[in-house]
């Protein structure tokens, strides 16, 4: 059953307010425009850089195990509320909360969502330039022959950093709907054959089933506090959640869509990948030497020793770094558009000079990261909350805290302000199969993820470990 009405009806009905300005806005052309885009959000380096390096910090099977109960109990329903809040109210972040709640200090939240966003794009820009070296670097062994080393000579790490930043810009500067559908269709589905084919490798080199067992049995002695946190925050970051990203796409939804199976398939289609990612990394530490626990330089320590090992490895290498550009930057230019969004909506900005601003605004917060990569590294000294570096500070500050904090002041905002309800019945419209579990979803975002992030968080805070 649909009740109609004019658009106004229709807004004041799912936000609990009046129309407020324009809602009218651009649209996805179609539901899988939508999917493509969040999943392209969703798969980038958390999956393929991130996952393996906390995974191996953090006790490998046991984290594995923690991080899918943390992904289905807790990430899947903020996902949910996430996208139904963004199509309700067809808005950024910040003028979403407005359009729930006019003028109430919630909009703090948006502003947090905001700087959240702009502060992952800065760091993660560094890693994805270091993935884009890499590429560079097997293309020119191709060509010219001789190793492949990475130098991180400073003006090496700062000017690629920079040309994956503009990389973002000019893709964020046509409109999102536009540029992500076409690659995101053809090219995540070769990253997966690519990732395939290296796990097949890396499982037959000798040792490789030590690696497979470590990564797949979980040790419950080494569950702690820090574990747990890291896993459950590893699925904010990985499924794009906690800064409004996956609202703002939402907001580019229409009444028909199905936000129910959206959410579901690309919360399914993330952890597929990042269980390859494990997978493509364990079996290689294990059978060709190194540490699971290198941290975040695992990748580029164990991948250029199994595309050594493999036939034709040079090659698969140059496809397979660039496909993981290309997924980094389907991430990116989600980050990017939250703020974006936020600056085209509620401030009349025009497209171009918001992401040429904004994409500065990370130029400049993102060099000390950059430089946490290069040769000389003068934060290298810098140690907050048990992490060396700025790099690693940035990404637990950003990636880990504040993407925890904001889902669940979210899932506050949504029972206190929004109302549990409303938020249900926007879900249940154009996904008639979520009529049966409204009542548990309720349950889940009411009581089970609130009170679970908040004893993560705490129980870390105060165990110091
Ligand atoms: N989810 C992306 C990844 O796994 C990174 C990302 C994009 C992100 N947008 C985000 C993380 C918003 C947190 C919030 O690589």
């Amino acid at each position: 059953m649909r009740m109609e009405g004019t658009p106004e009806d229709v807004f004041r009905r799912r936000t609990g307010v009046p129309v407020t300005g324009s809602t009218r806005r651009g649209q996805w052309g179609s539901q899988i425009g939508f999917i493509l885009a969040a999943a392209g959000s969703a798969v980038g380096l958390g999956n393929i850089w991130r996952f393996p390096y906390m995974a191996g910090q953090n006790g490998g099977g046991a984290f594995l195990l923690v991080y899918l109960v943390c992904v289905a109990l807790i990430a899947l329903p903020v996902m949910l509320l996430e996208i139904s809040l963004g199509r309700a109210t067809q808005r950024n972040p910040v003028g979403a909360i407005l359009a729930v709640a006019p003028g109430s200090r919630w909009r703090y939240l948006g502003y947090l969502a905001l700087l959240t966003g702009l502060a992952i794009l800065s760091y993660y820009s560094v890693i994805a330039g270091k993935v884009l070296t890499f590429c560079t670097l097997y293309i020119r062994r191709a060509v010219m022959g001789g190793a492949v080393t990475y130098s991180g000579a400073t003006f090496e790490v700062v000017i690629y950093f920079a040309i994956f930043l503009v990389l973002t810009v000019l893709v964020v500067s046509g409109g999102v709907q536009r540029g992500i559908e076409r690659w995101t269709k053809i090219l995540m589905p070769l990253l997966v054959v690519i990732m395939a084919a290296i796990i097949v490798r890396g499982l037959f080199l000798p040792g490789a089933m030590r690696g497979l067992r470590w990564f797949l049995t979980p040790d419950f002695s080494k569950i702690t506090p820090r574990v747990v946190l890291n896993a459950m925050s590893q699925g904010f970051f990985s499924l794009s959640l906690g800064m409004g990203a996956m609202l703002t796409y939402g907001s580019y939804l229409s009444r028909k869509d199905n936000v129910l199976r959206c959410g579901v398939w690309v919360v399914v289609f993330d952890t597929l990948i990042a269980v390859m990612a494990g997978f493509m990394i364990f079996p290689a530490v294990f059978a060709l030497g190194g540490d699971p626990a290198a941290g975040s330089t695992l990748i580029f320590q164990v991948l250029p020793k199994v595309f050594g090992a493999m036939e034709g490895g040079g090659l698969i290498a140059i496809v397979f770094f660039l496909l993981l550009c290309v997924a980094a930057l389907t991430s990116t230019v989600s980050l990017l558009e939250v703020v974006t969004a936020y600056f085209v909506d509620e401030r009349g900005w025009s497209r171009t000079r918001t992401v040429w601003s904004v994409g500065g605004a990370a130029l400049i917060v993102g060099i000390p990261s950059a430089l946490s990569l290069a040769e000389i590294r003068p934060w290298d000294t810098l140690v907050l909350f048990g992490k060396t570096g700025f790099l690693s500070v940035m990404d637990f500050v950003w990636g880990n805290l504040s993407l925890a904090i904001g889902s669940l002041l979210l899932c506050l905002f949504a029972i206190t302000r929004w109302r549990l309800a409303r938020a249900a019945a926007e879900i249940e419209e154009g996904a008639p199969a979520f009529a049966p579990f409204k009542g548990v979803w309720t349950f889940f975002v009411r009581w089970v993820c609130p009170i679970s992030i908040a004893v993560i968080l705490a129980t870390k805070v105060f165990s110091l470990g």
